[in-house]
């Protein structure tokens, strides 16, 4: 093929082009950012024909960027607004801002941080930052971690680290033990670490929706006497649900004499320790094995940060290290960490530096003021619930959860319900989601994002409240 003799290289922009598509780019930014408070809690109307526009043929020639930015608009404003203030459905995260200029500047730098010696201090920048998190959650410092992209992946490399760590080649014959209000991806992860749900065992939870201790050790006890195996117990710190903190303490002595491998899912809840006193908002997580920590939520990063802790760094070694030839020029000598051996990655996006510079630039007690903020707000939406005849709280917030269902004087509480959420979701002032719980239909808010303060939390409850009325004229 002939090498043309004035090749233009439209993937190499000149600085001038480059700083046109940067500034480009940072209008769409600044300008979504600012209109954040404004914009409704979700808006999903036309949704489905701006997602058909977006079915095409590759494109062989390039558009500009204010038409391609054109196109994301809509593609942006036509969703669920979940960073926006009046998020309160499902586990809120938020996105800071900064993360997304420590993505653009990782992207843009592309360089390796699989192994140390590719880039060594920017490996140590995420070495850094898991440090940080396990220091945060109490740990030793000896203990290890990886970023994943969220906790699921997390929880995976838990149940895939303990069941090396804890059971023979032959693993089959292994229990894995899970409250009834333990997460999904645990199942999931469970299943594609070989499980199948007969190694699974659904502990019972008492009224504040935290797993009984006497009903694991019964089922511990019941599994051993059959010549099982059981190596892997969930503590929930912080559900999905309600917010609930398993009593970790009984779980890890129980765990202690059965020789199982204590897990704790603080994916939701475990940056809540960093509040004043907040280790007493979940006691012992600092002596489990290994710990979930999603900061794309308790962090307020964007999706996709997500963090796996583990008290013994050979145990995550031994889970994912091998050689290969081809890597013989980059073994991490001593003092280092080269992530791709305690992770399944080798290529992998630079996660830490969004972790990073959020933290340098705000510093850590914005986070922490912000952490209590939410549990403020959380206590006072509950009151307020509660005050109300026609609410039943279910329990008093164990962290920035409430969980409540409708009490209407007359008809059907659960459909009463679901009406009332769905009118106070078409104001589009804060949007909130629903579970099922003991078979009742529940509300649910949970407040977890940095940008939603007492107004907004005010906007929930009194729509809640005013349309609890209308629905029973
Ligand atoms: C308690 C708990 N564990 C695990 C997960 C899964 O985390 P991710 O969505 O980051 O994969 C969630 C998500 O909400 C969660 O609430």
């Amino acid at each position: 093929m002939p090498v043309p003799d004035d090749p233009t290289r439209p993937l190499e922009p000149n600085p001038e082009a480059l700083r046109q598509l940067i500034d480009a780019c940072a209008a769409f930014v600044l300008e979504h950012v600012e209109s954040l408070p404004a914009q409704p809690s979700f808006d999903v109307d036309g949704a489905a024909e701006v997602a058909a526009s977006f079915r095409e043929d590759v494109p062989e020639t390039g558009h500009r960027i204010g038409s391609i930015l054109g196109r994301l608009r809509p593609a942006v404003s036509k969703t669920f607004t979940t960073a926006g203030p009046g998020y309160l459905a499902f586990i809120p995260g938020g996105g800071i801002v900064a993360a997304g200029l420590a993505d653009f500047i990782a992207c843009a730098v592309n360089r390796f941080v699989g192994v140390a010696a590719a880039s060594p201090a920017l490996a140590q920048i995420e070495a850094t930052v898991v440090g940080w998190l396990s220091s945060l959650m109490g740990y030793p410092a000896g203990a290890s971690g990886i970023l994943t992209s969220g906790g699921s992946i997390s929880n995976l490399t838990a149940v895939a680290t303990a069941r090396i760590a804890k059971l023979p080649e032959d693993f089959l014959s292994g229990t894995l033990y899970f409250s009834e209000e333990t997460h999904l991806s645990l199942v999931k992860a469970a299943r594609i670490a070989g499980f199948s749900e007969r190694n699974l065992r659904w502990i019972p939870v008492d009224e504040r929706f935290r797993l009984i201790p006497e009903r694991l050790e019964d089922a511990i006890r019941a599994d051993r006497s059959r010549g099982l195996r059981p190596f892997f117990v969930v503590a929930n710190v912080g559900t999905t649900n309600t917010g609930a903190v398993d009593p970790i303490p009984d779980i890890l002595e129980i765990a202690g004499r059965h020789d199982l491998w204590v897990h704790a899912d603080a994916a939701y809840g475990g940056f809540f320790r960093l509040v004043p006193g907040g280790e007493k908002l979940m006691p012992g997580v600092e002596r489990c094995d290994s710990i979930t920590l999603d900061p794309h939520k308790g962090l307020f990063l964007p999706y996709g940060t997500g963090c796996l802790l583990v008290q013994d760094p050979e145990a995550l070694r031994r889970a994912h290290q091998g050689a290969a030839g081809y890597l013989q020029d980059v073994a991490a000598e001593l003092g280092q960490v080269n992530f791709t051996d305690i992770s399944p990655e080798l290529s992998r996006d630079f996660r830490g530096l969004r972790v990073w510079l959020p933290i340098q630039l705000h510093g850590l007690n914005a986070f922490r003021e912000q952490l209590q903020e939410k549990l403020a707000l959380t206590q006072w939406a509950s009151r307020e619930l509660q005050e109300d005849p026609l609410f039943h709280v279910l329990d008093e917030p164990q962290l920035s959860i409430v969980a409540f269902t409708a009490a209407p004087r007359q008809g059907d509480p659960d459909a009463i319900g679901a009406e009332i959420l769905r009118r106070v979701n078409a104001r589009k002032r804060v949007f909130l989601s629903s579970t099922t719980l003991r078979g009742r239909y529940v509300l649910r808010i949970c407040v977890l994002s940095f940008r939603t303060h007492h107004d907004r939390v005010k906007d929930a409850v009194t729509g809640l409240k005013e349309e609890a009325r209308r629905v029973e004229a």
